[in-house]
Order: C-alpha cells, then structure tokens, then sequence
C-alpha cells in the first residue's frame, strides 16, 4: 500500500467542491500543520538561510499551493519576534482558498504577505523569489509534474525550493486514521489518500538529485519530509 506514490484526486480539489468542506479541510490542515510539524519544517529551513544571511532586504518567499496561508500567517508572526525579515507571495490555483487566506489576512492587518490567484505551472512573476516553498502541495503532482515544476521554477527562484510533505508510511496512516474519524467522508478520503500520496525521504532525494546534486531530502518530525533544491 506504501510502496509507491498512489495516483488519485482529492474531493478538495474538485472545482465544484462545497465551501462548507473547504473550510473543514483548511481547519484539518492547521491541526495537521501544528501537531504534524509542518509550521516546524519551514521556520527550521528559513533559520538556518536567514541566520546566515547577511542581506539587508527583507527575505522574499513564494508559497506554493499555500491555501488559507495558515504556515506564511505563522512564520511571519514568528519571524517578526525573532527580527527576521520575510515578504510573502501566497499562490493558489483555488479562488476559494484565495478568498479564505485574504480574509484571515486582513483580519491579521498583516502587509507583508501577498495572495495570487494562479495555476504554479503557467505562473511567471514579475520579480525572482529568494525562496519557494511548498507545504503539502507536492503530494498533488505526479514525479514527471515535480520535475517540470521544479524545471520552471528555476526560471524565478533564486536561493532554494523547499519541499514539505507527508512521510508516505503506515504509522502516519494509521495516527490520520484516527484524526481524521470524526469528520465528513469527504475529508477522510483526502487526508488518508493525501499520506498515500506522500514520500519516502530516499526517493525524493533521488528525484531531486536529477536536479541539483546536493539536494537533500530527510524525514522530519512527526509526519514530515523535507526535501530543499
Ligand atoms: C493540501 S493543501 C495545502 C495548503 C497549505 N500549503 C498548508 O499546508 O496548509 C494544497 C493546496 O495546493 C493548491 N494547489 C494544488 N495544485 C496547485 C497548482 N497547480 N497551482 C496552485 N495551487 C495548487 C490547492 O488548491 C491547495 O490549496
């Protein structure tokens, strides 16, 4: 069941998808986001680039498939403690999720982070990025998508990609199983096909390679991979 990647849609993405299931699933990401370990996976990268960094400007970001732009809301409350300085670009191809993140945004009078509504394969910015994460997002595209995504995304990201995913294997499966059992069907369905979708550290290390020599892929706490380009 974990031995490769499934293949599969979410009910989430389904252009018709109810909005009151949207927002159930934006709500299981920021528990997923917390206990998982996926605000942990994108501040520990951002600390080690930004702690070196000798730059006065503020560090620029594209989030890629960043929803309700729950990790970019967090990081920037934690780099603003710790003195760091982030611009965020927040990219969805969903018009709903573009409309709950503006909404937490403006609710937050937060000025440092931009929404786009845009699909990541066909998008050309009018500046290059610093940094391009992904956070849950990779698991979407098939291997052959990941390495035009990462082809393209060479054009206009200067620094590094980060990829921060789900640890394809049986004890994510079964914590998810249990998480996820007072929800909506709909919802069960893509958080458990989302982890089948996931990754092994060592086969995305293998794939990133192709790209950049010394990428490097490893498991992170609790449900996490982390793969950086
Ligand atoms: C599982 S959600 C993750 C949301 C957020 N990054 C988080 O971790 O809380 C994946 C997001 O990627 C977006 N997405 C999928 N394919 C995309 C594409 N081709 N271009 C832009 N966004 C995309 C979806 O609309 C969805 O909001």
């Amino acid at each position: 069941m974990f031995k490769e990647r499934a293949r599969g849609s979410e009910f989430l993405d389904r252009p018709d998808a109810d909005p009151r299931l949207v927002e159930q699933g934006y709500q299981f990401m920021k528990v997923v986001n917390r206990i998982g370990g996926g605000i942990r996976v994108v501040r520990k990268f951002l600390e080690q680039e930004l702690s070196q960094s000798m730059a006065a400007d503020a560090a620029t970001v594209l989030d890629i498939g960043a929803g309700d732009c729950d990790i970019p809301l967090a990081i920037t409350r934690w780099a603003d403690q710790r003195g760091y300085k982030v611009r965020f670009t927040c990219l969805d191809h969903d018009p709903k999720a573009v409309e709950l993140a503006q909404d937490r945004i403006a609710r937050c009078h937060c000025h440092t982070i931009q929404v786009v509504q845009a699909d990541v394969f066909t998008y050309r910015p009018p500046d290059k990025f610093d940094y391009a994460i992904g956070s849950m997002t990779f698991h979407h595209f098939t291997d052959e998508e990941i390495d035009t995504l990462l082809i393209h995304l060479r054009g206009f990201v200067r620094k590094a990609v980060l990829i921060n995913d789900l640890h394809r294997c049986l004890a994510n499966y079964m914590v998810c199983v249990l998480l996820v059992l007072p929800l909506d069907r709909e919802i069960r369905h893509d958080a458990l096909l989302s982890i089948r979708r996931g990754f092994k550290p060592r086969e995305l290390a293998r794939r990133l390679a192709k790209h950049d020599p010394m990428a490097v892929a490893q498991r992170m706490w609790f449900c996490r991979v982390a793969g950086v380009v």
